[in-house]
């Protein structure tokens, strides 16, 4: 159906087909709606930068992912978000969309630019409030329950050029003045807040790898113009972190109570499973989930570092003051819980690794993808992302035991094909993408059902987009994105959660049989 550029969409009986051929050759897996909890949501996720465009309308300033994608190199194909799905402009009709999918929820970001353009240096923009008022307004009015992520990834430029942003402790203000915004004008509509997207991911892709803006980075990790790749991860940790406790401070102080919201973070919860049966590898792999997670759960539940990390980071690790443990102790409602993937862990304590992995900042741990030569899973668009279903209930498992079961919602999971286009596959049969959603979703109604205090699963993503440094090769999207027209395309994953969604009284799951009566009917 897709040949080169030209895309025909299927009509309904080729949809129903489809998914007929589709379930016939998976057995149809024993998933339905009715495993999870009455009260379950399900939802789809998207982020501000990756699909609105508009880069520099209605006084959007630059921000630091404009800024970076200026530069020849940095991402691949050179590709930006200038335009992106042009959201900005067809924001009613991907609105149309998450409602005809039949989802509970709809998570998305505000893209700080938009609405602060200089942070704290200059004014609110009222067009960027107005934007974001209508897409509430429009989401409350089809019953989507909005999860609102106040930052994900994307900042003013400015902040950057004026202090460095993260690294400087003056972020913590800034961060506090754009979520205070953030509450003051669209909390009366937002019962879940995510202050911020993957502080793990993001410092360690920017300040430690030095592959996201700013680009920062020292040997042997990388070979940025400047950086210290040991220590200033650390940094920007620490300052998000309290950045987050305070913020959530004046929500708990101002605005919780009115408006009767709950406030989280989000963090990339890989997976690690050790290497080998060896005790070194298991408890690499433990280490391996507290420098991941526990960098930043331990001090927004319990108040510090994990111990495990101050043993191997002594001083680099920056300290709490006691007014700083009292803010972030119990600061978080929710965990929001990235999960893709799972990684094989070795210890690197007792037997010499590489360069990388021998460093406190890595916890002394290689990860690996390969066990006696067997994949840990089928590879994915993205190598670091192997799908392994069993690792989705087995984070949840961890987080469960480790974190006193608080509530969480799994806030991304998602599959990108492993070939670009044009490589021989339809991305629109995309029934991959579909047993991919299957089988985590197994896994984790497995895990809630041993007990695991999980409230929600948003799929990543509405939309194929702008995939940060990938830029749009890579897609994760429910919805194709023509890059010429920028048409959205309904791939047959969104037909499939329609239909999930819709036979919630269903088990177990769809089958030939029922989808005699199955209507394709949009
Ligand atoms: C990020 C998303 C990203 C996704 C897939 C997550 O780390 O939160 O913005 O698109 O992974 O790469």
């Amino acid at each position: 159906m897709i040949c080169c550029n030209s895309v025909v969409p299927y009509n309904k009986l080729q949809w129903y087909l489809l998914l007929c051929c589709f379930i016939f050759l998976t057995h149809g897996e024993n998933i339905s709606r009715s495993d999870f909890p009455d009260e379950f949501l399900f939802g789809v996720a998207t982020s501000a930068y990756q699909i609105e465009g508009a880069y520099d309308e209605d006084g959007k300033s630059l921000n630091n992912w404009d800024a970076f994608s200026l530069s020849p190199g940095n991402i691949r194909n050179d590709d930006n978000g200038f335009v992106a799905n042009d959201y900005y402009h067809q924001y009613l009709k991907d609105i149309e969309l998450i409602r005809s999918l039949g989802v509970d929820a709809y998570r998305f970001s505000i893209s700080w630019s938009r609405i602060l353009p200089r942070g704290r240096f200059g004014d609110v923009n009222p067009d960027g409030i107005m934007f974001y008022n209508k897409i509430l307004d429009e989401l409350i009015l089809r019953g989507i329950k909005p999860f609102v992520t106040i930052y994900h990834f994307d900042f003013p430029q400015e902040l950057q050029d004026r202090y460095g942003s993260w690294l400087s402790s003056l972020m913590q203000e800034e961060y506090v003045h754009y979520a205070e915004t953030c509450f003051k004008n669209f909390g009366d509509r937002v019962n879940h807040w995510i202050t911020i997207n993957e502080p793990n991911l993001f410092t360690q892709m920017a300040y430690q790898k030095g592959k996201y803006p700013p680009a920062r980075c020292s040997q042997p990790f990388g070979d940025c113009a400047a950086g210290n790749s040991d220590t200033e991860p650390l940094i920007v940790m620490h300052n998000m972190l309290l950045a987050h406790g305070k913020a959530v401070s004046i929500y708990r102080r101002d605005y919780q109570h009115e408006q009767n919201g709950s406030i989280g973070i989000v963090l990339d919860c890989t997976m690690y499973e050790p290497l080998t049966d060896s005790d070194l590898d298991q408890e690499a792999a433990n280490r391996g989930l507290t420098f991941l997670i526990g960098w930043v759960l331990d001090p927004l539940i319990f108040g510090d570092y994990p111990s495990e990390m101050r043993k191997y980071l002594g001083n680099q690790l920056p300290q709490f003051s006691s007014a700083g443990r009292k803010l972030i102790t119990n600061s978080i409602d929710f965990i929001g819980v990235n999960h893709y993937s799972t990684t094989y862990a070795k210890d690197c304590l007792y037997s010499s690794c590489s360069e990388t992995a021998n460093r406190s900042i890595s916890g002394f741990l290689a990860t690996a993808n390969e066990r006696d030569g067997v994949q840990i899973g089928e590879p994915t668009g993205i190598g670091s992302l192997p799908v392994v279903p069993r690792g989705i209930g087995e984070v949840v498992e961890y987080l469960k035991n480790k974190y006193d079961n608080k509530p969480m919602f799994i806030t991304e999971n998602g599959y990108s094909e492993p070939q670009a286009e044009g490589q021989g596959q339809d991305p629109i049969q995309d029934f991959k993408r579909i047993e991919f959603h299957q089988m985590y979703m197994s896994s984790l109604a497995q895990a809630i059902r041993d007990g695991a205090n999980v409230r929600g699963y948003f799929v990543w993503a509405l939309l194929d987009d702008f995939e940060w440094i990938i830029g749009y090769r890579i897609r994760f999207g429910l919805y194709y994105i023509d890059r010429q027209t920028l048409d959205r395309i309904p791939k047959l994953s969104a037909k499939w959660y329609q239909d999930f969604l819709k036979n919630n009284t269903q088990k177990p799951g769809i089958r030939i049989s029922e989808l005699v009566h199955y209507k394709a009917d949009s």
